[in-house]
């Protein structure tokens, strides 16, 4: 994925932020290439993931929640971050938002929940279930460039704004961008709304369904 070196480069300069350099004479181009790689295959880049500690939330963390589901979907769905319940399981999306998403996944795609992969922008539980933080999500954004890059899916859904902003970069508001078809390298983007918003705002589940009808067609 084109962003990827990137985004290993920016998650090196919020380690050494945080490890308190403020200014650095380090130049893009002093990076080789084997300082900023994760390994490729899924099973060695989730133990890397496992024994994460590059950013605060590894302090408070229970368990990592790498992502779970076919690693050669052809969809793949990007949430936030793991909720309390899930930081407990190491499962994303067990619950009540992820029994919505199973539904949509199931009722309205058609397909398993099982057949699609799913993950999040950051791995581990954000204290009172905030927002991460910019430091956390570009620290952790490596691993779901590589989790993409390995997985290769024909459409990604990212559900809610943290999810699009952090993968794609852009900063439009959600309400804009859901409903279309965004692309990123390769990659079809379908930016829609994120289920816990839905569980508050019931009356948005006729948009998801039909960004759900637009994926579906995206699907044959
Ligand atoms: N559970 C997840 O795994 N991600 C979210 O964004 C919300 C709940």
């Amino acid at each position: 994925m084109r962003n990827l070196h990137n985004a290993l480069l920016l998650k090196q300069l919020y380690q050494l932020k945080q490890l308190g350099y403020r200014y650095t004479d380090l130049s893009i181009s002093n990076y080789s290439k084997s300082n900023l790689q994760l390994p490729s295959n899924m099973t060695e880049l989730k133990s890397e993931a496992m024994e994460c500690h590059l950013c605060q939330l590894s302090k408070s963390r229970n368990l990592v929640v790498f992502g779970e589901g076919d690693e050669s979907a052809d969809i793949l769905f990007i949430g936030e971050a793991p909720n309390s319940a899930e930081n407990d399981s190491g499962k994303p999306f067990i619950g009540r938002s992820g029994e919505l998403l199973t539904n949509m996944i199931e009722k309205v795609l058609l397909i398993k929940r099982a057949d699609v992969y799913i993950s999040n922008i950051v791995k581990c539980h954000t204290p009172d279930s905030r927002t991460p933080k910019p430091t956390e999500a570009h620290t952790c954004l490596p691993f779901l460039l590589k989790q993409i890059e390995s997985i290769d899916p024909k459409i990604i859904v990212t559900l809610g704004a943290t999810a699009y902003h952090y993968l794609t970069g852009d900063d439009s508001d959600i309400s804009k961008v859901r409903g279309t078809v965004q692309k990123l390298d390769n990659y079809s983007i379908v930016p829609t709304l994120h289920p816990s918003y839905l569980l508050r705002n019931p009356s948005a589940k006729r948009d998801v369904f039909s960004d759900m009808k637009l994926i579906k067609s995206l699907m044959l």
